[in-house]
């Protein structure tokens, strides 16, 4: 079934540059519907979680998030929107989480949150949300060069026993049934998102590691440059589009 799926893939149409557009745009009338109302939306709760995260005071240092940086509405609006982007302070690209986590770490000096935590989801729902509407536009060249053309490459290359690149499907045919899914351009701008499948709300990180699993090909680790360098390209390649975080995906 999907040995045949995937021939079909590969015989059909070739690439042709298409206009960004969300992946909500591909997603069914329900999943729609919930994104829409905040009220509905299950992933406002982990917002909730966050916003109270952001309060709540931490570590050896006894310091909240709000202790250093005030109202989030403020400090922290427009901020998502800007990254990945290189970091002076920690002297790589980072992503929005790995910020948090060095606030963690290095402000608070508390423990690093494991991968995919609920007060870190929260946390990063909660701050992206304060960029909700904002286009992307994030900064490539400069420092943050090599990490974005790793990320480019990758994209574009071969992986796992299903021998596909994110390009074939999220390029190539987005807008075609895949099994029971319709595949979108794979745009970065819905996370972290509620999906229906995990029940749960998670990070970009899970949704492209679910990617890597669907091809059958190692996963990356989580945090790792793998994953910082493709969120970078995603984010350049999504430019122009509203960040939506936090969406609901199928
Ligand atoms: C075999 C096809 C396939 C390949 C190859 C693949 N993906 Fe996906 N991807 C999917 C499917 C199916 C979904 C869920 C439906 C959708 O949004 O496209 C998805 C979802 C996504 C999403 C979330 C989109 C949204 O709006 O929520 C992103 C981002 C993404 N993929 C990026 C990647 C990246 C980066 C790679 C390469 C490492 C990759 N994908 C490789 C099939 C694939
Ligand atoms: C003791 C003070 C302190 C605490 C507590 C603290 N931070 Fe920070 N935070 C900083 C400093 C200093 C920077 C670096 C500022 C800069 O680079 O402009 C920073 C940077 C950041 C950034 C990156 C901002 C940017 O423009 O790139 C984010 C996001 C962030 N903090 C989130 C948090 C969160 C979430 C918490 C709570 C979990 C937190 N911080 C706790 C002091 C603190």
């Amino acid at each position: 079934m999907i040995r045949l799926a995937v021939s079909l893939l590969l015989l059909v149409a070739p690439a042709w540059a298409q206009a960004p557009r969300s992946g909500l745009d591909y997603q069914g009338e329900d999943i729609r519907r919930l994104q829409a109302d905040d009220f509905a939306n299950p992933a406002m709760l982990w917002v909730e979680r966050g916003a109270a995260a952001w309060k709540r005071k931490l570590g050896a240092a006894d310091k909240s998030c709000a202790d250093c940086h005030g109202d989030a509405e403020k400090s922290m609006r427009g901020l998502a929107a800007r990254l990945p982007a290189w970091d002076a302070r920690l002297g790589r690209v980072s992503t929005l989480e790995s910020r948090i986590n060095a606030c963690i770490v290095r402000e608070q000096r508390a423990p690093e949150p494991p991968p995919e935590a609920a007060d870190a989801i929260g946390l990063q729902a909660y701050i992206a949300l304060q960029s909700r509407g904002m286009p992307l536009r994030v900064e490539v060249d400069g420092a943050a060069r090599a990490m974005f053309e790793r990320g480019r490459a990758l994209y574009g290359t071969r992986i796992g026993q299903m021998n596909l690149a994110c390009a074939h499907c999220h390029d190539q045919h987005a807008g075609k049934t895949l099994l029971v899914e319709q595949l979108s351009q794979g745009q970065p701008t819905a996370w972290p998102a509620y999906r229906m499948e995990w029940q749960a709300a998670g990070t970009l990180e899970r949704r492209l590691r679910a990617c890597f699993l669907g091809v059958r090909a190692e996963m990356p680790a989580y945090r790792s440059d793998e994953l910082t360098a493709l969120q970078l390209y995603l984010a350049w390649r999504a430019k122009g589009l509203a960040l939506e975080a936090p969406g609901v995906r199928r």
